[in-house]
């Protein structure tokens, strides 16, 4: 496999105007589980993450709560940051809009470069424009009862002057990027959703809102009276994060981005709209957009507006971040929609972590304390990353990464299974002894090398994993919630 000499990874960047929930937990989840593979593989990674902090919304929230959007948005912020902690979400950067210094100085670069090109005009417009969207919709896109589908409130009708941004100049551009894989959709279902979307032309797109009706974002340059559009201020994070407009040099080590991580409702800004600045700006594309389904709660999108979300700090504390990691990985698909339950939860925990990888380590660690008179002596093939997986995870198929895991945790326990060595290791035979001993050595590497390839989706555990075969020592119990819980009961 070629070593990449750079990495960046991206999720998108969260709207705060509620704190997190598993949606955002997913997205950030898998993003990481690939910026800590790239890690492993010796590339230079970055990965960023933050928060989307402009908006009506913001400032609807905000006010509802008697609060200014600034100190709002500082304090939803650290709930991000907090979750992301908790989680072992391994961000090298956390950029928000709101940052004066960081983001608007590059976001207020590509607008002139945009307007440079001559894409930018003025324009009335009148629209139906959905707060929960962030956006302007169209009537196709409304349900029949001519609300949005998604957040089940009717559209604002608006009329204003906006700027608008030439979209439709860039399509068949787009079209072709796509096509000869200059730039990668994940997966092929996503790719064919934008194509077919492209092919049908796009519209030029509002780009600004009058100060008047919007001032709770970036000014436009060269007009006071005019707000920066929120996609124009939230898609060029990507870019102002890593120095656009700022850092000439630093952005040029990254950018392009290796991933954008982002969810399919946002597929179409990202995979037209920024795909269209980026050009119009005369900067490189990114090479991958990898989209992710939706986590549904009782059969819709969970999100806040609809009132069916599953707190992610819950369910840390209930079972710890791994597990929480571990389910998502493996137990919501990467490419479709997945519900997501607690009593799922609950049964894959107890089965797959403290049944499975939790019961072998302990058995074979346990085994070792007791025969081995000292810790195993690795070597660099103990620590070597199977290929196949690392090609799963790069390709985002992190379940089918996870069910080749799982086939070396069941390899392990068809060896006990086979040798015995428990039994053996009291013959009084040396030579049975003896190979006990030898099985019972390598037993211990096999749950190193599990370690090894957990350590991208279960940080913590695989690093207990790592210092009990150093020390030779059985670790504490892995997963040990639900047994205390039972105890409880
Ligand atoms: N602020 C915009 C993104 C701007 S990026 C330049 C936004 N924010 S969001 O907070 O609504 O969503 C952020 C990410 O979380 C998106 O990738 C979205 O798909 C993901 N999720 C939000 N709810 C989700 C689920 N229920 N399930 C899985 N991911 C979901 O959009």
């Amino acid at each position: 496999m070629e070593k990449p000499k750079t990495f960046y990874i991206t999720t998108p960047i969260y709207y705060p105007n509620a704190r997190p929930h598993l949606g955002h937990a997913y997205t950030s989840t898998i993003a990481d589980v690939v910026a800590r593979c790239a890690r492993l593989r010796g590339a230079k990674t970055h990965f960023l993450t933050g928060t989307d902090e402009h908006g009506a919304k913001i400032v609807r929230t905000a006010h509802a709560e008697g609060k200014e959007p600034q100190a709002f948005v500082d304090e939803m912020a650290e709930h991000f940051k907090r979750l992301f902690e908790e989680l072992g979400i391994s961000y090298d950067q956390f950029i928000r809009t709101s940052d004066q210094s960081v983001h608007w100085p590059g976001s207020q670069a590509l607008w002139q470069k945009l307007v440079q090109a001559g894409d930018i005009y003025k324009a009335p417009y009148e629209g139906l424009y959905c707060v929960g969207h962030e956006a302007f919709l169209t009537e196709k896109e409304l349900g029949a009862d001519g609300k949005c589908p998604d957040h089940g409130v009717a559209p604002e009708h608006i009329k204003e002057e906006n700027y608008f941004f030439r979209l439709s100049k860039y399509t068949s551009d787009i079209k072709r990027r796509i096509e000869t894989g200059e730039l990668v959709i994940l997966p092929e279902e996503r790719r064919n959703e934008i194509l077919a979307l492209l092919h049908s032309g796009l519209a030029d797109i509002s780009f600004s809102r009058p100060r008047a009706n919007l001032s709770w974002g970036i000014p436009v340059p060269g007009d006071a009276d005019q707000t920066m559009y929120v996609w124009c201020d939230a898609l060029s994070n990507y870019i102002t994060a890593i120095g656009y407009g700022r850092d000439e040099k630093q952005f040029k080590q990254f950018w392009p981005a290796d991933y954008h991580v982002i969810g399919k409702d946002i597929l179409r800004f990202h995979a037209a709209i920024w795909p269209a600045m980026l050009i119009s700006a005369g900067l490189a594309l990114p090479k991958c957009i990898m989209v992710h389904g939706l986590i549904m709660s009782g059969g819709r999108k969970m999100s806040k507006t609809l009132g069916n979300v599953v707190d992610p700090t819950e369910l840390i504390e209930q079972y710890g971040a791994d597990a929480v990691r571990y389910y998502l990985c493996r137990h919501v698909s990467p490419f479709s929609d997945g519900d997501m339950t607690k009593e799922g939860f609950r049964d894959v925990y107890n089965g797959e972590l403290a049944n499975g990888i939790g019961n072998q380590v302990s058995r074979v660690m346990k085994m070792a304390e007791e025969h081995l008179g000292a810790p195993v002596s690795l070597t660099e093939d103990d620590s070597a990353f199977e290929p196949a997986v690392m090609e799963f995870i790069e390709r985002f198929e992190l379940n089918r990464a996870m069910d080749l895991i799982f086939e070396h945790v069941a390899k392990g326990d068809l060896y006990v299974q086979e040798r015995e060595p428990y039994k053996k290791i009291r013959s009084t035979e040396p030579a049975d002894s003896a190979q006990a001993k030898a099985d019972i050595e390598k037993l211990v590497r096999h749950v190193f090398k599990l370690a090894v390839h957990l350590e991208p989706f279960m940080p913590d555990t695989a690093k207990e994993i790592q210092d009990a075969v150093r020390n030779n020592k059985k670790p504490k119990n892995l997963f040990p919630r639900l047994a205390a819980k039972r105890d409880r009961n």
